[in-house]
């Protein structure tokens, strides 16, 4: 428990500092927020942007198709897309979403609320003859005190009669519980007042044009990926690329999450970072691991540890309906009580449903091999697009409809489990030689919004004019910042809270050698460099 209070702490703290150093915003804060919407302020845009092309660049733009990865089964193609939010609702229909795109949700008769079945937590209670089941919305830490005081009120309980509660097992969620007669909900006071779970599609409606009738209403996708299914057949024919190869696009999402929480981790609008690999059927399984193994290493280059990560692979009846193997790279973010891990990214070996669905109409995912789900006419249940979706080896003349590997990260996941593996408090001299708590984000230097902060030592003297030299200069290439406010010591503090890796201060002797000093963030360790070597030794670091 104590594990669980400090985790919670380190969580408000990181929460607050995303506030303070303008990281994070609540959306529409102004006007009383909006939940499940999040606001990048100066430092987390770059952050975010920082991920996003970090992603691009190593898994699409810097890939090099002559060279085969290690562990890859060959060398392969990489491409990238931009497609559209609001997309063909007949898309959605033959994805599967408009029909299995749903979360179940229980309202509350007494209190009007409503809550997602499997987010709301509790556990059997009695008292006397009486059992019931305690339920509540609480964070993972004040959980039982929670259902403890609901408990002891329901029973008509003073606090100094707690041990008259009889708890049975451990706390759970809602939906191991049969029958809800003798629930409590979270925000009832009488028993029995949540009704039977219902289909809730998590899909966004809207509607394209002035009329706007029935027929012209549309989605905000939910995921990227079917723009690039969609534009399978345009990608293969533009470009001069073979069966393997992937589309990898960057983008918004959008999901009416019923419960969202857990700062931005289930976001209503939210950046998805996709990557469709098709590849031969044969070669499927051995991509499926390629790729899985590879995204989990990416997380941890840019400096997520081995030991905060955990790899997942789902097991059958976990999967999803088009899936013939899923893993989940799972991240230890600090809400969640210790022990537990939350999806980071999935990676899908999703067959040849997405593909078949687009070109025949929506598969029946119960059917093996999958056939098109029929309507009681006998016709398409929703009808395909009736384009050729296959593809033919040129070398072997074979003609078949590809297998995708689909690794689907988020980038609001991605950005908040860097910020929560970033955060540190350790003790750092301050500027007069004395130890001082300093709170440090420990960002990869890829990661950073600022890369590198000038200050003069002091405001006289001509420092401060070198400095703004040095920055202009360094402004060409990379995020950098300008600072002589203060003293030097609380200047690197702001920065060392940022996330800054590197200061570089012009002193006196900067103006007789030229040379700077560059303090590392992270070691404290000051190097002097000569200035006309300072921006090459930067990108070095930066990019090492
Ligand atoms: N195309 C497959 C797909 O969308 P998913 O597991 O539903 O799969 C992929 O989503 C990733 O998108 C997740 O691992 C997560 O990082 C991110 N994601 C999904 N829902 C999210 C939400 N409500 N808020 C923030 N990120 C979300």
């Amino acid at each position: 428990m104590k594990g669980l209070l400090s985790l919670m702490a380190s969580m408000e703290k990181i929460v607050s500092l995303c506030k303070r150093r303008g990281f994070l915003f609540q959306s529409s804060e102004i006007y009383g927020g909006l939940q499940g919407f999040w606001d990048y302020g100066p430092l987390g845009v770059e952050l975010k942007r920082n991920l996003k092309d970090a992603w691009w660049r190593d898994m699409c733009s810097g890939h090099n198709e002559m060279v085969q990865p290690a562990g890859a089964p060959s060398t392969f193609d990489m491409v990238g897309l931009d497609s559209t939010i609001i997309m063909h609702p007949q898309i959605w229909k033959c994805s599967g979403h408009y029909d299995m795109f749903h979360d179940y949700m229980v309202d509350c008769r007494e209190s009007k609320k409503r809550y997602r079945h499997d987010q709301v937590r509790g556990r059997w209670v009695s008292h006397q003859e009486a059992k019931v089941f305690v339920t509540t919305m609480a964070e993972a830490d004040e959980e039982q005190a929670e259902i403890q005081h609901r408990a002891l009120k329901y029973f008509k309980l003073r606090p100094k009669d707690a041990e008259a509660l009889v708890y049975d097992g451990p706390s759970t969620t809602l939906d191991t519980v049969d029958e809800f007669s003798q629930v409590l909900g979270p925000d009832a006071k009488t028993l029995g007042t949540l009704t039977e779970p219902r289909e809730f599609n998590l899909m966004f409606k809207t509607t394209i044009g002035a009329l706007g009738g029935e027929e012209d209403y549309a989605f905000l996708r939910p995921e990227t990926a079917q723009g690039i299914f969609v534009n399978f057949k345009n990608v293969l024919d533009s470009s001069r690329i073979n069966v393997p190869f992937g589309i990898a696009q960057v983008g918004k999402s959008f999901r009416n999450e019923i419960t969202p929480r857990n700062f931005t981790f289930r976001s209503r609008e939210f950046e998805q970072m996709e990557i469709e690999f098709f590849c031969h059927p044969n070669s499927s399984q051995d991509w499926y691991r390629y790729w899985r193994d590879r995204r989990l290493a990416w997380y941890q280059t840019l400096g997520l540890s081995r030991e905060s990560l955990l790899m997942r692979e789902h097991a059958a009846e976990e999967l999803a309906h088009y899936s013939v193997g899923t893993a989940d790279i799972e991240y230890a973010f600090p809400f969640l009580p210790k022990g537990e891990y939350g999806e980071l990214e999935g990676i899908a070996h999703r067959g040849d449903f997405d593909l078949r669905s687009h070109m025949e109409g929506k598969l029946d995912p119960s059917t093996r091999p999958m056939v098109v789900e029929l309507d009681e006419f006998g016709k398409p249940r929703h009808r395909g697009s009736g384009r050729d979706l296959t593809y033919r080896d040129d070398i072997t003349g074979e003609r078949f409809t590809p297998h995708v590997i689909e690794p689907s990260a988020g980038a609001d996941r991605g950005a908040l489990a860097f910020l929560c593996e970033a955060y540190h408090e350790d003790e750092a001299p301050d500027e007069n030689g004395k130890p001082q708590t300093r709170v440090v984000m420990k960002l990869h230097p890829r990661l950073a919004p600022i890369k590198a902060a000038v200050f003069p030592l002091v405001k006289k003297d001509g420092m401060p004019e070198l400095a703004q030299e040095i920055y202009a200069e360094l402004k060409r290439d990379m995020a950098v910042f300008y600072d002589e406010k203060s003293a030097v010591g609380r200047r690197y503090r702001r920065q060392d809270e940022a996330g800054t890796p590197y200061c570089i201060t012009v002193d006196t002797e900067s103006l007789t050698t030229q040379t700077v000093t560059i303090r590392d963030r992270d070691t404290l360790e000051q190097t002097r460099v000569k200035i006309g070597e300072l921006a090459a030794e930067l990108k070095r670091r930066i990019s090492g």
